[in-house]
């Protein structure tokens, strides 16, 4: 394992205040949204949706690294260049979605277990022939009445270890995401507590298993109370328990934790990792940043429509959100 090469790409990812663009929806999570919208749900509106993206001006200044879905990986520009090679211009590493997507855990009604796993040691040595240098796991954990079960937790935890001690083998950073779903009735106190019983076994198995802190970034959600819960408590509140949460479970080698967004208001995904940094910043041992999907793209796909003549507008509120989201990391965020 090259560990000097690993913690390179980390670093790299993780600085001067920048994040993570998600752009890895599956075709099903991705043709789901542009229903939504009444986009033509193709793959060639799918090009020309992720064209828009890899295409805006000034993305770079505040995206470190783009994280692609393998259909995204071949595409080109209407000009026939290929996507890759335009992120590699602006000085965006390409990362790529490896899992195959969560499926239901058999005996476990209601919990999931991501699967991806077979051939995975050949994907990836694909992958990283093509210069991409980062890869994505979504393992998803659902509290609910009696769950998530230990065994939920266990498995999902193990396999998260399997993918990312392959990514280290080929030599791609491994971001590792366990998402505690939003959707509920829960508290912010019992989201914590699932939140912590997560992470300490996703470390306990990361340690098992001989991957590199240092060369892996963490993609948690952060410690929210859910959709449906009546106490909808402050940003501080939720900056202060997230904060409090990884300070006991998240060892201060791991390379980097980038925030997934979960469908959070995209205001206020912004408003909290800038609450982050504003109060609790200096506690901080990793990088902190966030590796936002719908908190960056939703506002702008709303714009585009798939319609030609908004592609501008569209590219200029996804620019505006992602640099809301790199000012959230220096506590300069202003809504
Ligand atoms: P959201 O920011 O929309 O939660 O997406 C992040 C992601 O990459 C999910 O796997």
């Amino acid at each position: 394992m090259d560990i000097h090469g690993l913690k390179n790409i980390a670093q790299r990812l993780m600085a001067d205040d920048k994040g993570l663009l998600a752009m890895d929806e599956s075709l099903a999570t991705c043709n789901k949204r542009f229903k939504a919208l009444g986009i033509p749900e193709t793959e060639e509106f799918r090009r020309k949706y992720r064209q828009l993206i890899v295409t805006t001006p000034l993305l770079e200044e505040s995206i470190s690294g783009a994280i692609l879905f393998d259909e995204t990986v071949y595409q080109k520009t209407e000009d026939g260049v290929s996507f890759l090679s335009l992120l590699e211009h602006k000085g965006i590493i390409a990362g790529i979605k490896v899992d195959e997507g969560a499926v239901a855990l058999a005996g476990f009604l209601g919990e999931k277990i991501t699967e991806g796993l077979d051939g995975l040691r050949n994907r990836l040595e694909v992958y990283y022939s093509l210069g991409i240098r980062f890869a994505k796991w979504r393992a998803v954990i659902k509290i609910d009445e009696g769950i998530p079960t230990k065994a939920c937790i266990k498995v999902n935890a193990v396999t998260l270890a399997r993918y990312a001690a392959l990514c280290q083998e080929v030599g791609l950073v491994p971001i590792i995401e366990p998402e505690v779903l939003m959707d509920g009735e829960h508290t912010l106190g019992k989201c914590e507590e699932v939140t912590s019983l997560v992470l300490k076994e996703v470390f306990n198995e990361l340690y098992e298993q001989r991957v590199c802190l240092e060369g892996m970034i963490l993609k948690p959600n952060m410690v929210v109370p859910s959709l449906e819960c009546k106490v909808q408590n402050d940003v501080e509140a939720v900056a202060e328990a997230t904060i409090s949460c990884f300070l006991r479970v998240v060892p201060a080698a791991v390379g980097g934790v980038a925030f997934l967004s979960g469908g959070q208001p995209y205001e206020l995904a912004s408003k909290r990792l800038n609450m982050m940094h504003l109060r609790f910043g200096q506690l901080m041992p990793w990088p902190l940043t966030f590796s936002f999907s719908r908190a960056i793209q939703q506002p702008a796909l709303d714009i585009w429509k798939g319609q030609d003549q908004n592609v501008k507008a569209a590219q200029e509120m996804l620019a505006f959100r992602a640099s809301c989201n790199s000012a959230a990391r220096r506590a300069a965020y202003k809504n």
